[in-house]
């Protein structure tokens, strides 16, 4: 495995080597929540954008010939012991730099000014004024709102920078020193709460930096192609397709490079929704011009999962699971060294970067088992989900498969709380279909990020008829984001709540209570598992 994966690591060398059109931004992370929004942000000027750790050597970041550098912010006090800091020498690159929040305290110290913690700290939305003449500030209006969030101030700027905002409390809102082309500001512009702030960043890439436009679905898919080519050679491919948009992508994509090289898997574990199997089958047959191996496996993993109940080991036997039996089906199919994963840039960062904590490790990646004996081809490894759905609208894939909620690898086995048994897995499968239905019917599938229901290890007593029962709950969990990596619970309206809630209970054998999940990402996890 660890051959194996040096091989898709000088893949994605290769594909980073392939990228020499777009000199990227590289976005040094502080350890912020908010580095990814950051990339993702920049590409949306159609520029690339990746996240490095702060303790990346700057000359292995000049070795990237990036074309500007963000410094994220992060929870770090400039002088705390430990606190990360900028090396001066990245300054002396020749290449514009923005730093944000932690970013532009972390600029100040490195440059020559002082950064302080006056006790006047701000959170939250604030008022803020922009200075006329700002390269970042281009036009848009003086008088605007930012979001902020920090306790420590630039107190005074370093030499050749002047200050380009202020707020009521904060006499140093932003700074920029055009001539060497370092910008910095103290609130955040890639979150939603700065109107504006998308336009500061595409100030920044596109007139600070230079930086041409030309990061573009149809772009991307060109450079995979010959990347998958390069690394597949003349071998033949085998796709785990999973039903959801990444697989199917990932798969358009090998397809589109190898073409008849690839054939696709699809493993039915018995843990998927209802009618969830046949659904993606039809799909598949219509639209994908590729030979397909059901795999009904209901069984063997059902059987492995018996007994078990924490979430982890849940995730690890089926991820084990899934790849030996795609090395049994490779084996069938002759000699397969290559498996096509829909893994992505989030999932990549989520599992183990170096600044951000391991969550759960996400069987796409962090589950794997070590001795795996394939060698993974991951065409969407540096793209955002919402990058994944343009290039599948670019390559041709319906909308109703393109805008598909997300659904888990380890399926329905991390919504039920203690161990999987066939008889819960009914009642779970029932009631998400229920839950799905009237989501559907009220026309909020696509404006959600996910919608789905959990059933937990627990049972209460309720009334039915004149009866008592001793039945499950079934929770409700709607939430809405922008990539997963946070998200906030869904006001659903309270008559949609009642029909599910009613719907649920006298539909549903077993279940006598309906409960709704109100909280969001930090600090719980949209999954419960
Ligand atoms: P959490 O629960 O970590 O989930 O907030 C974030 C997103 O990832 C999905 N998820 C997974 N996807 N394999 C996957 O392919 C997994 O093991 C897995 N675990 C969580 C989850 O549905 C949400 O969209």
């Amino acid at each position: 495995m660890t051959e194996r994966r040096t091989q898709a690591e000088q893949a994605g060398a290769a594909l980073a080597g392939s990228r020499a059109p777009h000199r990227p931004v590289l976005v040094i992370d502080f350890g912020a929540q908010y580095a990814q929004l950051i990339a993702r942000r920049i590409r949306e000027s159609r520029v690339y954008s990746e996240i490095v750790p702060h303790d990346t050597p700057v000359a292995e970041i000049a070795a990237r010939d990036p074309i500007g550098i963000v410094l994220s912010g992060g929870p770090a006090s400039i002088y705390e012991r430990g606190a990360p800091s900028v090396d001066p020498e990245l300054f002396a690159l020749g290449v514009p730099v923005l730093g944000i929040c932690y970013g532009m305290q972390a600029m100040a110290a490195a440059l020559g000014g002082e950064v302080g913690n006056t006790g006047l700290g701000e959170f939250g939305k604030t008022p803020v004024s922009l200075a006329e003449g700002s390269l970042l500030f281009g036009d848009i209006a003086a008088e605007q709102s930012c979001w902020m969030s920090h306790r420590d101030s630039v107190v005074r700027t370093p030499p050749g920078f002047t200050v380009t905002a202020v707020t009521q409390t904060t006499t140093i809102a932003a700074m920029e020193d055009r001539e060497r082309g370092f910008f910095a500001v103290q609130f955040h512009p890639e979150v939603a709460h700065t109107p504006h702030g998308t336009e500061m960043l595409a100030q920044f890439v596109l007139e600070a930096c230079q930086a041409p436009p030309t990061w573009t679905p149809l772009q991307f898919i060109e450079e995979q192609v010959a990347v998958i080519r390069e690394q597949v050679g003349d071998d033949q491919v085998i796709c785990a397709l999973s039903g959801g948009v990444d697989s199917a992508v990932a798969a358009l994509l090998v397809h589109k490079a190898v073409g008849d090289q690839l054939t696709c898997v699809f493993v039915d574990h018995g843990l998927l929704r209802k009618d969830e199997a046949e659904q993606v089958v039809e799909a598949f047959e219509e639209h994908f011009h590729v030979p397909l191996v059901h795999v009904q496996a209901q069984d063997r993993f059902l059987d492995k999962l018996a007994g078990v109940s924490d979430p982890e080991t849940k995730r690890r036997i089926i991820g084990e699971e899934f790849i030996r039996l795609f090395e049994d089906e490779a084996q069938k199919l002759g000699d397969i060294r290559h498996l096509v994963q829909g893994t992505l840039y989030s999932d990549v960062i989520e599992s183990g970067s170096r600044t951000a904590a391991k969550i759960k490790s996400h069987h796409n990646v962090g589950g794997l088992p070590e001795d795996m004996d394939f060698d993974l081809v991951e065409p969407l490894r540096m793209i955002f989900k919402d990058e994944v759905r343009r290039v599948g609208v670019e390559l041709g894939l319906p909308e109703r498969m393109v805008w598909r909620q997300p659904f888990p690898g380890p399926g329905l086995a991390i919504r039920i709380i203690g161990d999987v048994t066939r008889e819960r897995l009914e009642v779970l499968r029932e009631a998400d279909a229920v839950l799905l239905e009237e989501i559907r019917r009220a026309g909020l599938y696509h404006e959600l990020w996910q919608t789905f229901a959990v059933l937990p290890a627990i049972r209460s007593v309720g009334v039915q008829g004149d009866s008592r029962t001793y039945a499950y709950p079934i929770v409700i969990r709607a939430v809405s984001s922008e990539d997963a990596m946070t998200a906030d619970w869904a006001r659903l309206p309270y008559d949609l709540l009642e029909r599910i809630s009613s719907r649920i209970i006298n539909e549903i054998a077993g279940v006598n209570r309906v409960a709704l999940d109100i909280s969001s990402k930090p600090p719980a996890t949209i999954e419960w598992e």
